[in-house]
């Protein structure tokens, strides 16, 4: 957390997403590129992440292209922010110089982010804005360096190695030894607000995108007074995202780190490259998430419970203590108890499973009548034989067992302990009374 020592001055925080993302937008109806979602969240969301435990007196968020959709999404998850409309959007620097006119009178440092750089840490702005702090500089710049720094803003240097210019790449064409730089801008800024005004006024609009540049305006102020560029311990973390295989690059680092961070508290990914972990899985100590696995936000792992290989968990889907769910198992919306298992081949969708019940290889939970969705409750023990077809809304009960290919109809219930068979399935009249340990026996691993 940034602490809010007394000397320090306030702090204004604003981000541009007013882009429309073109090299994202691939369909007619594609979100605007903040929107676009990476491991069950917007970019914007991430960004949002990384800045909030800065806790700035004032946010601003500015938006353009789809602006209504952006501003739907920050009014759900981003409440109390600024929001400013770019129309249209002539470029990062008149975005900036819009939402400086929304806050006036505001005096004090403005930390600004690109939208798209989802991947940026709240260590590194708290760095970035200690760095700006004590060097008391009037604009200070966040930068990686990087081999080949493609079509990102190159750090010009002078002889002393002090910051002189950003160049955009595409207005370095003909100029090798611009291109050749490593350092490039990463689109996060510190500035004094006394400073950033005036030099995001008259911003000229004679470049490659024929657009008004941030950029320019750290070029502008370096020249009468400091600006410090700081290096980023990891560059390649801090690259936006701009083409296909920059999301997914991003995706892939953003990836790393929840898999690293789960792997620290004690949960065994066996291959973490192979694995998908959305934001926002709660998984404990001691489970175990195999190849090829894919957990969407917001889902559940107890102790002890094994996802995979090949399995998909979605909606939320909770796996309760030593539930183990197999190869080409999908998980929506449902609950497995303690010790219950779905080893191969299923859909569960919308569904409750009991402690220790199996759900043998092939069984669908069939939840959508076309119109609603409807929930499949099976009982603790139960045994759910091989090719079970479950017409929702139904209930299996405790220790009831299910033959190979039955199809169970919408609110045939089947009975505790019995026994049901056939399409459409029918208990059988002498497994209504049997001992329910009966229904227990044996295990269909
Ligand atoms: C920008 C920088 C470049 C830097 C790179 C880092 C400029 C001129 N260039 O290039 O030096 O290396 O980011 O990722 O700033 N936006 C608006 N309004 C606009 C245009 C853009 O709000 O009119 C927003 C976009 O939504 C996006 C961000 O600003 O979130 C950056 O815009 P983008 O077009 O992606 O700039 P880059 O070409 O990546
Ligand atoms: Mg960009």
């Amino acid at each position: 957390m940034a602490s809010a020592a007394s000397d320090e001055r306030p702090l204004a925080l604003i981000v541009l997403a007013a882009g429309k993302g073109t090299r994202l937008a691939t369909t007619e109806d594609a979100p605007p590129k903040v929107l676009v979602s990476c491991l069950g969240a917007p970019l914007l969301e991430h960004v949002y992440r990384a800045v909030a435990p800065l806790q700035a007196a004032t946010t601003v968020v500015v938006t353009g292209h789809q602006s209504e959709r952006v501003d739907t999404w920050l009014d759900a998850s981003w409440p109390g922010v600024v929001k400013v409309l770019q129309q249209p959007q002539n470029g990062t620097g008149h975005a900036l110089r819009l939402a400086l006119d929304a806050i006036p009178a505001f005096e004090g440092d403005v930390l600004v982010v690109y939208g798209d750089v989802p991947q940026i840490l709240t260590s590194d702005l708290e760095g970035l804005l200690r760095a700006h702090r004590e060097a008391g500089a009037h604009a200070s710049l966040l930068t990686g360096i990087v081999q080949d720094a493609g079509s990102l803003g190159r750090i010009v240097r002078d002889a002393e190695g002090r910051f002189e210019a950003i160049v955009e790449a595409k207005d370095a064409v003909g100029r090798p030894d611009i291109l050749a730089i490593g350092e490039f801008n990463t689109g996060i800024y510190a500035f004094r607000s006394e400073a950033v005004r005036p030099a995001v006024v008259d911003l000229s609009r004679d470049n490659a995108q024929g657009e008004e540049y941030a950029t320019d305006a750290l070029t502008r102020i370096a020249a009468q007074a400091p600006v410090v560029a700081v290096p980023s311990d990891d560059p390649h973390s801090l690259m936006g995202v701009n083409t296909l295989v920059d999301l997914a690059d991003t995706t892939s680092v953003i990836r790393r780190r929840i898999t690293s961070q789960l792997m620290a508290d004690g949960v065994t990914i066996v291959d973490p490259d192979t694995t998908i972990i959305e934001l926002d899985v709660h998984i404990e100590r001691g489970a175990r998430v195999e190849p090829f696995s894919y957990i969407q936000r917001g889902c559940r792992v107890a102790a002890g419970a094994v996802v995979g290989p090949f399995a998909r968990l979605r909606g939320g889907a909770t796996l309760e203590a030593k539930a183990e769910v197999g190869n080409f198992v999908e998980v929506k919306k449902s609950v497995l108890g303690a010790g219950a298992k779905a080893k191969h081949l299923a859909y569960l969708g919308d569904a409750t499973v009991g402690a220790k019940a199996n759900v043998g290889c092939g069984t669908i939970t069939a939840n959508y009548d076309g119109t609603s969705k409807h929930r499949t409750e099976i009982g603790a023990s139960a045994r759910i034989g091989s090719g079970t077809v479950l017409v929702a809304p139904v209930s299996i009960g405790e220790g009831a067992v299910t033959g190979a290919n039955s199809t169970v109809l919408a609110g045939r219930d089947v009975p505790p302990g019995s026994t049901a068979v056939g399409v459409p399935a029918r208990v059988l009249e002498s497994s209504r009374n049997e001992d329910q340990a009966n229904a227990q026996e044996g295990s269909a691993d």
